[in-house]
């Protein structure tokens, strides 16, 4: 018999009691051993709770991290602070930790990998990136005899609902927003989500791990979904695209890239087939090729699913197989300056004779080679021209920008996002 601390009873902690108190007759019968939760750390003292956890609540968190009855601490409750703090301390206390937090993981998990290596424990993440899914211990255990080069993932639920709502029912990005509010997926402050932090965080998790090198959110080139208008979808749905918030990373020879930014698509790529509040994770490794791994990425049950493997798994793992920190490389993040990737671009530009030849002269002058020029409809003497080029670097994509913007009023640019053409 263990005994667990939960510190968190928000939507994942409801979940990961309810999970264990729901298979616990089977989790013994598979694992072989019992869970019992002993304490649940919760802040809020006038919140009604079920009658099933009265007795084990506690407002203090060291009744968790300093009781020496408890072998494992379960951190749920989110964010940098306090729970970095808390994990700290359950580790230094010889305490096995799982937890969900892609902050905390992202930031300080060499850390805290090293704290759990000298104090003998095991600390698992495997719900700190992609909810349900589980691709951490499979990159780290059953991937273990592969090299990887490439991860292309959608991360975030809330953002890809919100994409694809716009796309489906023909809404502006405000209007998707609401949805996802009112469906409770997108969070009260849903900054994080939508300005890619979020997505940002994971990618950082998991290129650390598929690369083994340490790489930090601050590294992740991020761009968010809230530039994206329905009027981008349109054009891209015409042209055979979707678009759709991907979190990728890339090992060259010279380096690594890390971003996070929308991208059209072509509609035969599995990841548009990715809709709604679901995630997917692409891999490509040397001796197994094109992995996809797909599922729910967010949720109540789905990442409490990921939460008590974990605890299975630390409780039954001994020194020999723990899984420590893989970051024995050191390879350099590349600027995103050096990216190459095609682009599309939305002009708004006067209709008038010269205007689209001073355009082209910018996009030949910064070296970018045009693969497709359309005219769309003229409102007003302004025409909207959308672009696709071919494959140029970021640097030559901002210089064009800027330069199309210094136009005196005839052009502006009003936005540009990148284009995957292989599926
Ligand atoms: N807010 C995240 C999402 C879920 O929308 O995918 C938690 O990581």
């Amino acid at each position: 018999l263990y005994n667990i601390g939960i510190l968190g009873f928000g939507t994942v902690g409801s979940g990961v009691v309810e999970l264990i108190l729901k298979n616990n007759g089977n989790i013994e019968k598979k694992g072989g051993l019992t869970l019992n939760i002993k304490k649940i750390l919760v802040k809020d003292k006038v919140k009604k709770r079920p009658e099933y956890i009265k007795e084990l609540i506690t407002y203090k968190p060291e009744d968790i991290i300093y009781d020496p009855e408890i072998d494992l601490v379960v951190e749920v409750m989110g964010g940098e602070e306090p729970a970095l703090t808390y994990i700290r301390q359950a580790l230094k206390n010889k305490k096995h930790v799982v937890t969900a937090n892609k902050e905390v993981i992202s930031k300080h998990g060499r850390e805290l990998l090293e704290l759990a290596l000298q104090n003998k424990v095991n600390l698992l993440f495997e719900a700190s990136v992609a909810g349900g899914i589980p691709i951490i211990i499979p990159l780290k255990e059953s991937l273990i005899a592969n090299e990887f080069g490439n991860i292309m993932a959608i991360l975030n639920g809330t953002t890809n609902f919100i994409l694809t709502q716009m796309e489906e029912n023909k809404v502006e990005f405000s209007q998707a927003l609401e949805m996802a509010k009112k469906q409770g997926y997108a969070e009260s402050d849903p900054s994080a989500d939508i300005l890619g932090l979020d997505a940002a965080r994971k990618i950082a998790i998991l290129a650390s791990i598929a690369f083994n090198v340490r790489i930090t959110p601050d590294k992740v080139y991020t761009e968010g979904i809230n530039g994206i208008s329905y009027t981008d979808i349109n054009y891209a749905q015409e042209l055979g695209f979707t678009i759709r918030l991907i979190a990728e990373a890339q090992r060259t020879k010279d380096g690594i890239f890390v971003l996070v930014a929308p991208v059209l698509l072509r509609k035969e790529h599995p990841l548009s087939a990715v809709k709604d509040v679901y995630n997917a994770v692409i891999v490509e490794g040397d001796a197994v090729g094109r992995l996809m791994f797909y599922g729910k990425g967010a949720g109540k049950m789905p990442t409490a699913s990921a939460v008590v493997s974990d605890i299975i798994k630390a409780l039954k793992t001994d020194e020999k197989n723990r899984l420590n920190c893989t970051c024995f490389r050191d390879e350099r993040v590349l600027p995103i300056e050096l990216f190459r990737s095609a682009y599309y671009f939305r002009i708004k530009a006067m209709d008038k004779p010269g205007v689209l030849s001073k355009i082209s002269g910018i996009f030949g002058k910064n070296d970018i080679n045009l693969y497709m020029v359309i005219q769309k409809n003229s409102i007003n003497n302004i025409a909207e021209i959308v672009v696709i080029t071919y494959e140029t670097t970021f640097k030559n994509i901002q210089k064009a920008v800027d330069e199309i913007n210094s136009l005196d009023d005839i052009a502006e640019v009003s936005n540009v996002i990148r284009v995957k053409e292989e599926v």
